[in-house]
């Protein structure tokens, strides 16, 4: 797609009733944006004074374009602010999270106290086997209480976790244990899906086959499958904790150690490990889930993403957590045992802020509006959205059905890489379906073309960020070159990698992603990945990804196929393809269809031109074709 295009506007907007806009916690989106843009060092730094640390910060911000330094000279454990700054204060018995099971029948409690408690011993397990600060420790896990137990003891200690999404097959995790040279890996033996039960350890077992620096498997038994231990290699996750003191110190950690990679996909190549770090991440995730979401001290907050996304880590854990929320974790899917479970939990808990994304949102739309009328969903008070666009029609859907038309829809913009929301239409102002918002105080986007100027509302442009924010990556693991990249088009601004427009009001409206990535039902995935692992397959000589909009799921993953010689196209070839990339990346980064070519389109270099596949694909004009290859 080229950078300018004309987009029609839809001004169609929403001004809810809502009793308490004046009252948030920085009170309206002007006044609060005016005060940024006065001085943004003091903005930050009122924020960030409202959390504990160790030593204070000399410095708010070093910036050295491309590279930012937040809260420089800082100490501090982000745990204390999720745990013991609660526990020391009055939030000691209040509970920190809600468990439910996939199955809806099983239901586990954990006050602040609680959890702080089992932080600490996991915290002094993981130091028993002899992890230290700055190791890396991979997570494979379920969603239980127990992820967010070893999320926290890592943080505990300092050693950096790198949290791999369950769904992934073995190779795709073996990539990133290699990548991020894990020392530990932190799995279970199984963990369920719509009833069937997935055996993640076995995939572990697959994973670590040839990752060297693995020298021990943490798992946890959930089932009564009695999974048997490897002796030396393997240990029992209750067993090491049984054995650990009850309290850890925290480690003292400076603002800018790392605190996590997290993997996203890319273009090229393997995925990408972005890295963030404790102060800024910190200071960042407290914010937004106080001010974009409104958090207060009453509320229920349940974030329906997995620990294995950036959504996860933020808006599951260390946002809600910093701020003291009762946060409510859940294994379910949207639609087992059937499509009214999540409305029966907001019913049962009486959730108050929900967060969700637009596929699951669409998929609440085809079974119909009668299995939300079922419950009672009056303690909502906050709707929220991540992933994807979300549609004019899936948030006139959102709006009256979940909503009850009183509920704002934050639609929230952002990315693993910026860590924190940075686009969002705030509680209170006017929300414009299509529209994701404006940029939230303390961070300056704009619609730019290649050279970084703006351009006229209505106009299609690149979508930059203009300046840094605490909880902006910092690197990308083994890769700095590639996080240059990030700073070094359109102007020397951060490229998002999304087209976007803006309209006169300011509102921006995302289009889509600029490259290879394909999003699909909320989740990233790169073409490299997918085309690597059809490749990777006898048959297969050549393959080349693209993502076709899909009514569910945003877009779906069609693969365009050459064979080798020898190989005839035929319909058991194509399951039998479609199979392994499932078994080797898992079943979110499975092919729905594949079409066997005679070749591909190439530019003159050999470059594979996936927008002439997809121009063809949707009947569209494939724009400049000069580069290709005849
Ligand atoms: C897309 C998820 C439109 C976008 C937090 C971005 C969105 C990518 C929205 C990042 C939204 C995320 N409206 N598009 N509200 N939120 N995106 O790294 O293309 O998994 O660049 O982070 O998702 O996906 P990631």
């Amino acid at each position: 797609m080229s950078e300018n295009f004309d987009v029609k506007l839809d001004n169609k907007s929403h001004l809810p009733e809502y009793s308490y806009i004046d009252n948030t916690w920085m009170g309206r989106y002007e006044p609060a944006y005016r005060r940024f843009l006065d001085d943004p060092e003091r903005f930050w730094s009122e924020i960030a004074h409202e959390l504990d640390w160790i030593k204070p910060w000399d410095k708010v911000l070093e910036w050295n374009h491309p590279y930012a330094k937040w809260f420089t000279g800082a100490k501090l454990n982000i745990t204390c602010n999720c745990l013991d700054r609660h526990v020391l204060g009055d939030r000691r018995n209040k509970v920190a999270l809600i468990w439910r099971a996939e199955n809806d029948l099983e239901e586990r409690v954990m006050t602040y106290r609680q959890l702080h408690t089992q932080v600490m011993r996991f915290a002094n397990a993981l130091k028993n086997l002899g992890v230290k600060k700055g190791d890396k420790v991979c997570l494979y896990m379920p969603f239980v209480p127990e992820h967010v137990v070893a999320i926290l003891g890592c943080a505990r200690i300092g050693a950096v976790h790198t949290i791999v999404y369950g769904g992934f097959g073995a190779d795709a995790l073996n990539s990133r244990i290699r990548d991020s040279k894990a020392k530990i890996v932190i799995t279970a033996d199984v963990s369920y899906r719509r009833g069937k039960a997935i055996m993640l350890k076995s995939i572990v077992d697959e994973a670590i086959t040839n990752a060297p620096s693995v020298e021990k498997v943490i798992v946890l038994r959930r089932s009564n499958l009695n999974v048997e231990l490897i002796q030396e290699k393997e240990v029992d996750f209750y067993e090491i904790m049984e054995q650990a003191e009850n309290y850890c110190e925290p480690e003292e950690m400076d603002s800018e150690d790392p605190l996590f990679i997290l993997y996203t996909s890319g273009t090229t190549g393997t995925p990408k490990g972005v890295v963030h770090t404790c102060g800024g991440y910190m200071v960042g995730t407290y914010y937004t889930t106080k001010y974009v979401f409104d958090m207060r001290d009453t509320d229920v907050h349940w974030c329906t993403a997995d620990p294995g996304w950036i959504t996860g880590h933020s808006y599951i854990v260390y946002g809600p957590l910093a701020t003291g929320a009762t946060v409510l974790i859940s294994e379910t899917v949207p639609d087992y045992p059937d499509p009214g479970i999540w409305w029966k939990i907001i019913e049962d808990i009486g959730v108050t802020i929900f967060y969700t994304a637009p596929t699951s949102i669409r998929m609440f739309m085809k079974y119909g509006e009668e299995w939300a009328k079922k419950y009672n969903l009056d303690s909502l008070r906050v709707l929220g959205s991540v992933g994807e666009p979300l549609n004019p029609e899936a948030f006139e859907w959102y709006y009256r059905n979940i909503g009850k038309s009183k509920c704002p829809i934050i639609d929230t913009w952002w990315q693993t890489e910026t860590g924190m929301h940075m686009i969002a239409t705030l509680v209170g102002e006017k929300m414009k379906p299509g529209f994701a918002g404006k940029p939230i105080p303390g961070i300056i986007a704009d619609v730019v073309d290649k050279d970084g100027n703006p351009v006229e509302p209505g106009i299609g442009g690149i979508l930059v960020i203009k300046t840094p924010w605490p909880s902006m990556m910092r690197t990308i693991h083994n890769n700095d070159e590639r996080y240059r990249q990030y700073w070094s088009g359109a102007g020397g601004y951060y490229t998002a990698g999304d087209l976007a427009v803006k309209d006169e009001e300011g509102y921006i409206m995302i289009i889509g992603r600029a490259d290879d990535v394909i999003i699909v039902a909320g989740h990233n995935i790169g073409t490299a990945e997918v085309e690597s692992a059809l490749v990777a397959q006898e048959p297969v000589a050549e393959a080349a990804v693209i993502g076709k909009p899909d009514v569910l799921k945003g877009q779906s993953i069609k693969a365009f196929v050459t064979l080798r010689v020898g190989y005839e196209p035929g319909e058991q070839l194509k399951n039998d393809l479609i199979y392994n990339v499932r078994m080797s990346l898992g079943p979110i980064a499975m092919p729905s269809e594949i079409e066997f070519v005679d070749t591909l389109p190439k530019t003159r270099s050999g470059k594979i031109m996936r927008r002439v596949l997809k121009a063809k694909e949707m009947g569209l004009d494939p724009g400049d074709i000069s580069t290709l290859d005849e």
